[in-house]
């Protein structure tokens, strides 16, 4: 606990001396959501002292059953995949996961965990295929899908026997019960039965193969375990009228059918003290349950429930009913189902795409990506795993306070009678004299103490801070629904829309020429307009004369004097204009195929394809392509140098960075294009190399500058960093671009490029560059790292020119220079995410405060992490230890000198006019 405290508050110091992130700002102005990502039933346990769920991002997580909140989780991206895995009970204390690993589908993982702590207790990797079946019956049996049976020691993990199943049969899942295990198999001419093996010695029982169904093409496969009874059911393939149960608890197993009261679209059962209960689908949607008994081999049935609605589910013993406003639950016993009450609670209205059940609870699963966990008094928590599939986040500007109101006043003085005007702003300003002692009290207020989000905003208001760190964050999802978050709250929910595009869903969202409105547009060419602040949907339409079979690709924007087109661009080539207008002049833009970039013009309502540019050779593939933002803009056009010479910057605005690897060679490349023209204007190859191709390579172009980075297994193991600087011409003070404006049409020389390579010894997985809101302060750029956290690398050490094995001339030091080492250490001091455990981030948006010095960023993947950043250290504001008393103090110390000293001063040169002096 010391020695984290203690790490925790080195951390925190490191990042105030060189971040300018001050120590009291950790917690305060950033925040981190820790998410799980989508849980699916077959891998969620429900007990009443904990909710432990493996979920599609690889999350095992265990969830506090009373609110929620992650207890503790382990992402396992490098060591297990969801889908083929199985989570379940090891005993009352720990869990049990087998999973695929990542790299060899061949070989299981598995492993134990204690499920109050996640306290790895033990695991193992298993070859002989992927997971299919696993029981535990003290030991844990696993059936693997390369036709192992094995039996692990439920203790150490440690293998007790091992068994190959004869040739021709397919694995279907395993019983363990009793001495015996049951291992059920498909075979071809034969069908769906089952083989018995010893539990104790692992050799087979007996060699009888023992048929249950000769139909082998048996589908919807499931077992229930537990209740005295081992009950397996399944259907065959197109049969919706029965089910075949079989109970292989039984001495001689037996085979049941079941023919429900209506025909049904899908089942779940489960076993009872008594026999089964099936929650039935229908095919109409709505839901019922049959109670079944079994006696004297025979399954009777006992009960049922009417179709509703609603969607139930089957828990320890209990049947649960939940719909829109309600849940229900019905005990069953021998005899009937009974209602045990129905309880009012508002459940989200999104439809519900899965319930699963405990004895006392329900986790319910809903398609905009919430889940809700309800007891049958009401709704105990909700979770919006949402967040975690987003397509796209953009950042939202706030009004200023006040601002809206005066406009809409002022622009009535400005268009009325004069008379009018007057009386009308001499009202408004006695008016506004009302709010000054408030004003005055909260300026002093925050004068003294120097805290300038002292000021509490309103959660529920939609205005901005003085200092613009409060916007909200636009997520698109991939359920379709957008989501807003609150910078200044902890990235609470501002507003929520489901399903904004009414079953279509999102390809992008872009801001339009309106700065609080955005276009929110859909595969099949549905489009939202949407206010951005309130979340309301303003019109809701389709693209017209969108193709058959077309499918929208990305949305573009351009900027024509001054107004902003946004258009989607769809897989059949076509470019739709969503405003209504298109450009008057023509549009140049270009696009990225697996091998080759594209490049076309849009012209006088035509679209033109213009030039092509094709990859060396076939064997490379495009992994990332990146350009400037648009918004960057650029206060000083050269760089100066020690000694007061000038290197112009090379400020192509229609640079287009394209990276590429090679899986053969394990290769990668950089090419700098032209947007406009196509022409290559740098290219670099990095074939001695063995570059993780599967990881890509990341590319970010800043001012004048590109910086990229792949991860490289030779010689020193690493992820390589390169930086390219872009200069008009190696020779100082020559400007060719001199009083013209870039132009990519006119003969341009080719830019003057300097690279230079550095190491960094974690993983990247992304990079972004940090944007400021005059472009004076220092652009850094943000890379999230596969070690769950976020670091801010200086472009000022990403620099090119950093003089090699030799100290830095005088000159050199005074443009800033330090001597060249490969290593760009993962410095504490980098780190902006400190002690937060930001997993599985893959990209990160900038946005400007209104401040020049601080720059808000946010990263979003599986978990969402927002902080600021100073890039040139916080200039503009003054730090909260500022001792703004003895300013004051000081002030008034001076008037007073003033005041008595002033009457000594003018005594005295009276004195020297006339002469006598004393
Ligand atoms: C959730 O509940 C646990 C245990 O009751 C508690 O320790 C934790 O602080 C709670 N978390 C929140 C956010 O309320
Ligand atoms: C299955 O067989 C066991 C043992 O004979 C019996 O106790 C149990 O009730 C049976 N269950 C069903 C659903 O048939
Ligand atoms: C914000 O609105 C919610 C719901 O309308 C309300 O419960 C809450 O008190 C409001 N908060 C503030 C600070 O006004
Ligand atoms: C460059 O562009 C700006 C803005 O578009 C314009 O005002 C200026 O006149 C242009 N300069 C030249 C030399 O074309």
């Amino acid at each position: 606990m010391h020695v984290r405290l203690l790490s925790l508050l080195l951390t925190l110091t490191f990042a105030t001396l060189v971040c300018g992130l001050f120590a009291d700002e950790a917690f305060v102005v950033d925040w981190h959501v820790a998410s799980i990502g989508s849980i699916d039933p077959s891998r969620a346990i429900l007990s009443p002292d904990s909710v432990a769920v493996f979920s599609d991002s690889s999350v095992l997580a265990s969830l506090d059953p009373g609110n929620g909140t992650v207890r503790w989780r382990y992402f396992l991206r490098e060591s297990a995949v969801p889908r083929p895995s199985l989570l379940l009970k090891l005993d009352s204390s720990a869990i049990l996961l087998a999973a695929a690993t990542p790299a060899d589908a061949a070989i299981t993982h598995i492993a134990a965990w204690i499920e109050d702590s996640g306290y790895l207790i033990w695991e193992a990797y298993l070859t002989g295929g992927a997971p299919v079946g696993v029981s535990v019956a003290g030991d844990v049996y696993i059936l693997q899908s390369g036709g192992k049976v094995r039996r692990v020691s439920h203790l150490t993990g440690s293998e007790v026997w091992e068994y190959s199943l004869p040739e021709g049969h397919s694995p279907v899942d395993i019983v363990a019960s009793k001495g015996k295990v049951l291992i059920i198999t498909r075979k071809q001419d034969s069908g769906l039965g089952y083989f018995t093996v010893n539990a104790e010695s692992g050799e087979m029982a007996s060699d009888r193969f023992v048929v249950v169904d000769k139909n082998a093409a048996a589908v919807s496969f499931s077992k229930s375990e537990g209740y005295g009874a081992d009950i397996l059911s399944w259907t065959a393939p197109g049969e919706t009228s029965t089910i075949m149960v079989a109970n292989l608890s039984d001495t001689t197993p037996s085979v049941h059918t079941i023919t429900p009261k209506h025909l049904y679209a899908s089942f779940s059962l489960a076993s009872t003290s008594t026999g089964v209960v099936v929650a039935f689908t229908g095919l109409d949607g709505k839901s019922w349950a049959e109670s079944y008994s079994s006696s004297r081999g025979k399954l009777t049935l006992v009960g049922s429930t009417d179709p509703t609605e609603s969607a139930s589910a089957v828990g320890a013993g209990k049947l649960f009913e939940i719909s829109k406003g309600s849940i229900s639950s019905f005990t069953l016993d021998s005899v009937d189902v009974n209602a045990e009450g129905t309880t009012e609670v508002s459940f989200p209205s999104s439809p519900i795409e899965f319930v699963t059940c405990s004895s006392s609870a329900c986790l319910v699963g809903y398609q905009n990506g919430e889940y809700v966990f309800s007891s049958t008094t009401g709704v105990t928590w909700t979770r919006d795993e949402s967040v975690t599939n987003v397509v796209s986040a953009i950042f939202m500007e706030l009004e200023e306070e006040g601002q809206t109101a005066s406009l809409g006043e002022v622009l009535f003085e400005e268009n009325a009678a004069p008379l009018q005007a007057y009386i009308h702003r001499v009202k408004r300003h006695w008016n506004a004299l009302a709010g000054l002692p408030q004003y005055l009290i909260s300026f002093f207020h925050r004068f003294l103490s120097g805290d300038y989000d002292a000021v509490p905003i309103d959660p529920n208001s939609t205005v901005s801070d003085t200092f613009g760190f409060r916007k909200f964050i636009v997520l698109a999802t991939t359920q379709g629904g957008l989501r807003a978050l609150d910078t200044a709250h902890a990235g609470a929910l501002a507003w929520k829309v489901d399903d904004v595009l009414q079953s279509d869903t999102i390809v992008g969202i872009v801001r339009s020429d309106a700065k609080d409105r955005l276009f929110v547009v859909g595969a099949f060419g549905s489009v939202a307009y949407v206010n951005g602040v309130t979340g309301k949907i303003i019109a809701l339409s389709k693209i017209a004369q969108f193709g058959l079979g077309d499918k929208v690709e990305s949305v573009i924007t351009f900027t024509d004097d001054g107004v902003q087109y946004v258009a989607a661009w769809t897989a059949h080539a076509q470019l739709h204009f969503l405003s209504g207008s298109t450009p008057s002049k023509p549009v140049y833009f270009s696009k990225a195929t697996e091998s080759a970039i594209v490049g076309f013009i849009y012209k006088e309502d035509r679209l033109i394809h213009t030039w092509k540019f094709t990859l060396p050779t076939s064997s490379y593939r495009i992994t990332s392509v990146a350009s400037r933002d648009p918004d960057d803009t650029t206060v000083s056009v050269g760089r100066v140098l020690g000694d007061r010479s000038v290197l112009y910057k090379y400020l192509n605005p229609h640079i287009l960075a394209v990276a590429a690897v090679d899986d053969a060679t394990k290769s990668a490349a950089l090419f700098l294009i032209d947007d406009v023209t196509g022409r290559l204007l740098y290219s670099s190859f990095h074939d001695d190399e063995v570059v993780d191709t599967a990881a890509g390579v990341k590319v970010v172009v800043g001012e004048h500058w590109v910086v990229y980075s792949y991860w490289s297994e030779l010689a020193t193991r690493g992820e390589k960093l390169v930086v390219l600087d872009l200069y008009e011409s190696d020779i100082r003070n020559v400007r060719w671009s001199e009083g013209q404006n870039f132009s990519s049409f006119a003969d341009t020389p080719l830019p003057f490029v300097q690279g230079r390579g550095y190491l960094f010894p974690e993983h990247i997985t992304s990079l972004a560059v940090s944007r400021s809101r005059f472009g004076i302060t220092n652009r850094d750029i943000i890379a999230t790292l596969d070690t769950a956290q976020v670091a801010l690398l200086r472009k000022r050490l990403l620099d090119a020119r950093r003089p090699i094995n030799r100290e830095p001339t005088n000159d050199e030091k005074e443009e800033g220079l330090v001597k060249y080492d490969a290593l760009i250490g993962n410095d504490k001091r980098f780190i902006v995410s400190h002690v937060y455990k930001v997993i599985g981030t893959e990209k990160t948006v900038c946005s400007p405060a209104h401040l020049e010095s601080t720059v808000l960023v946010f990263s979003y993947g599986l978990d969402l992490f927002f902080t600021r950043i100073t890039p040139s250290q916080p200039f503009d504001l003054l730090s909260k230890s500022f001792n703004k008393g003895q300013l004051l103090l000081t002030i008034f110390a001076l008037l007073v000198a003033v005041r008595f000293t002033g009457p000594m001063v003018r005594r005295k040169q009276l004195n020297m006019r006339w002469g006598t002096q004393k």
